[in-house]
């Protein structure tokens, strides 16, 4: 899975280093290349004749080494991945300060490629605000973090600081390096968010839906290799990936033109948005203004845009859409399945536990026109999305 991958693996003053050996051994095993770098303090805690041993490359520690001086830019630029397992407390406030004194932070200042860091430590350095602003800071340079876990710690006591399992590393390794080329080549159009039927200038009909799950997907496509068109109603979301084509619309109506004039090149069309089954007939040019004890508007139903795209697919290209159901599920969820003419339908089911608008987490079954059905266990939606993209994209 990682053949060909060229990995600098970054070892700081930690007992989580003894780790790092069986992790260097994975990676090797796994087919990466592997080069280590590791902190002066961290030779007090593993011995770089092992390292060099299991790596067949020297160790890198030090600028001058032998009477030569050791080039930092080359190393981080000879790397695909610099993977820093374990991460002490000390070396990442450094990082998080640019500070560079000595050859590792040197080669971290000046390396281009991905960087993931795997911290460990006590649980109160760990929980310490200034450590937890040096993550933020760290992940806000784009590195990603695979968190500490729970355990029994060097220091005796219980609690949150374990440096991830080596196993645990190298399947976030597999997936981000699958992900990236899974949905290579292939275009996705997402459509997210709600939709509004303006009743007048300043009132209109609209639901609950915040976006996030359809952003999510967006970005899982994105990050499988894709290229994503992105549709959505109003939101409150900022997306800061610019390279995914946000078209921002606000009607159902709009949704729809926006929808077919993007549809013809999509692989995968994804229908997420909550879009409004009804607006109002017709739009007052001005304020209605308070009258009568009643009052009623007359509605008048939108396209259904799934139906529509259900009518005129290509043949190869995937229909996915979504339902969203309160009673019933698969009973509702395989009607529209078969009605809209979708390949797949994922099933919200809206439940006290499970409250789908607005919420951070989410859990889904994915059906298929073949009668099948997959549940998706609870998670955060940027993992449901990631799933349902792999799902996919497998298929
Ligand atoms: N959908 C659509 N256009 C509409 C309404 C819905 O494309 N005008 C799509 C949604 O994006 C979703 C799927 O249809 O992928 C199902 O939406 P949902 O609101 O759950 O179902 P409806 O078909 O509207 O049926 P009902 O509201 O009666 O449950």
């Amino acid at each position: 899975m990682l053949s060909g991958k060229k990995i600098l693996l970054g070892i700081t003053a930690s007992i989580a280093a003894y780790k790092s050996i069986i992790l260097l051994r994975l990676l090797i095993k796994e087919g990466a290349e592997v080069k280590v770098l590791i902190t002066p303090a961290a030779k007090n805690f593993i011995s770089p004749v092992i390292l060099s041993t299991f790596s067949s490359h020297k160790v890198y520690c030090e600028f001058v080494e032998n009477e030569q001086w050791e080039n930092h830019v080359l190393l981080g630029n000879w790397a695909d991945l610099f993977l820093i397992a374990p991460l002490s407390c000390n070396t990442l406030a450094k990082m998080a300060n640019g500070i560079c004194d000595n050859f590792f932070l040197a080669t971290y200042l000046s390396a281009k490629c991905s960087i993931i860091i795997c911290p460990a430590m006590d649980e109160d350095m760990l929980n310490h605000k200034a450590t937890k602003k040096n993550l933020e800071t760290l992940s806000s340079f784009g590195h990603e973090i695979i968190d500490p876990k729970i355990g029994a710690l060097a220091s005796g006591i219980y609690g949150k600081g374990r440096m991830a399992e080596p196993e645990e590393i190298i399947l976030f390794l597999e997936q981000k390096f699958t992900r990236n080329k899974i949905l290579m080549h292939k275009k996705v159009l997402v459509t997210a968010g709600p939709t509004k039927e303006y009743i007048d200038p300043v009132r209109y009909i609209s639901n609950e839906s915040s976006g996030k799950m359809g952003f999510a997907l967006a970005t899982a496509f994105f990050e499988a290799g894709a290229d994503v068109v992105l549709i959505s109603g109003p939101v409150n979301i900022n997306l800061s990936n610019k390279n995914i084509k946000l078209i921002n619309v606000t009607s159902a109506h709009e949704m729809f033109e926006a929808v077919l004039k993007e549809q013809s090149n999509a692989d995968y069309l994804i229908l997420n948005a909550a879009v409004a089954d009804y607006t109002p007939l017709k739009v007052a040019n001005n304020k209605i203004k308070k009258e009568n004890v009643e009052f009623s508007i007359t509605l008048t139903k939108t396209t259904d845009i799934l139906a529509e795209l259900g009518k005129i697919k290509r043949q190869n290209q995937v229909l996915v859409g979504f339902a969203l159901e309160t009673n019933d599920f698969k009973k509702h969820a395989e009607k529209k399945l078969k009605e809209k003419n979708a390949d797949y339908i994922i099933l919200n089911k809206l439940e006290v536990n499970n409250p789908c608008f607005n919420a951070d987490f989410n859990e889904v079954t994915i059906m298929n026109n073949l009668g099948e059905s997959i549940d998706i266990p609870k998670n955060s939606k940027k993992e449901i999305a990631e799933s349902i993209v792999l799902y996919l994209a497998k298929k």
